[in-house]
């Protein structure tokens, strides 16, 4: 078979490792790989696809970013686009497709096995947000950098006794921030899956000076919303229609509030790309490496519409409808952990 292979939606470290397990499983199978460029919009013939082979594959597996290029494209957007899709699989001879993506792109992927082309997912997102997996590819990473910038954060935020807010990616939901926070020992986690008001927030803050804590971190989802604090107001939305989050800047917004209300000086890093960027963890490797193993499989048995998940440490596959059917929210456990060692004090 000739199987194409694409990376779409916002990158993630592991994308690479992810490619090069593909590529050498699906060649140790006995077929071709064509490596698609800057995701869907490769498939509006908008640049050549290019052959994957071994030597491409065999040194990537470190790398950050995707060999690929990626985008936030949707081809299903009109007509023409819908056509010059199925012609570039029609015309480029593809057999199957490994799509490697988020909510976006494998709903897209759905769209493409509905139209009888042979497709399978790859889960794969910093969010941690699609349904019917535990993990996604680039969430460790993103999860490690938190964590890591909280550690340097508490020195500098300890020298000058001051509140240093971490905004963290997370689209819909809390996992890089609630995990990040809890792995860095911050004080504060506040994400969209708990309520919380900003008198709450006031009150934490007041509460760990009065005990004499130095410096005081707090980790803030870029979707987080807090009663009686108003976000900046989001203008730009991409392909997909979702807002530019970062333009909410729900850190500095709270970071502000926090030093006018309670006269501790505060500052704010928005931690941003840095969470996406760079070389993947070896658990992301690995995840990456078990998922693109099984996509490949997956090819091979001739199978379509569904991808290679992680459910309690096993690979298992599931269909993309479950996939995207709805984001996958902050398990009970997680919440309950959160507001044991990083929730608001009453
Ligand atoms: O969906 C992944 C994600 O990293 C979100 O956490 C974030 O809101 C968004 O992508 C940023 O997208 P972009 O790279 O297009 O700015």
């Amino acid at each position: 078979m000739r199987i194409g292979v694409l990376t779409g939606g916002g990158d993630a470290p592991g994308l690479n490792a992810a490619i090069r397990a593909v590529v050498l499983r699906a060649t140790a199978l006995g077929h071709e790989v064509l490596g698609i460029t800057d995701g869907w919009a490769g498939l509006l013939g908008e640049a050549e696809p290019r052959a994957l082979g071994v030597r491409d594959a065999n040194r990537i597996l470190s790398e950050g970013g995707t060999i690929l290029g990626t985008s936030r494209t949707d081809p299903r957007k009109d007509d023409a686009s819908r056509r010059a899709v199925l012609e570039s699989i029609r015309r480029w001879r593809i057999d199957a497709l490994v799509a490697i993506g988020g909510n976006d792109t494998l709903g897209v992927a759905q769209w493409l096995h509905e139209q009888r082309i042979r497709v399978i997912g790859v889960p794969k997102t910093v969010d941690n947000d699609l349904s019917e997996t535990d993990y996604c590819i680039g969430f460790d990473t993103a999860v490690t950098v938190v964590a890591d910038a909280l550690d340097r954060l508490r020195t500098t935020a300890s020298a000058h006794h001051r509140v240093v807010v971490v905004e963290a990616m997370g689209r819909d939901t809390g996992w890089v921030a609630a995990y990040g926070g809890l792995a860095g020992g911050a004080d504060l986690i506040i994400v969209p899956e708990i309520q919380i008001t900003s008198e709450q927030v006031v009150r934490t803050m007041k509460r760990h000076r009065a005990i004499g804590d130095p410096d005081i971190l707090v980790v803030v989802s870029e979707a987080a919303v807090i009663d009686g604090l108003e976000a900046e107001t989001a203008v730009d939305r991409d392909a997909f229609g979702h807002v530019r989050l970062d333009q909410r800047a729900i850190g500095a917004v709270l970071a502000r509030h926090i030093e006018q209300r309670t006269g501790i000086e505060a500052r704010q890093v928005v931690l941003g790309h840095l969470q996406r960027g760079g070389s993947p963890t070896a658990v992301d490797r690995l995840r990456a490496t078990r998922f693109g193993n099984a996509a490949a499989d997956l090819v091979d048995a001739g199978r379509s519409g569904v991808l290679p998940v992680l459910r309690g440490g096993r690979i298992e596959v599931a269909t993309m409808t479950e996939a995207v059917r709805e984001v996958r929210r902050l398990s009970d456990d997680i919440i309950e952990l959160v507001r044991r060692f990083a929730g608001v004090v009453d």
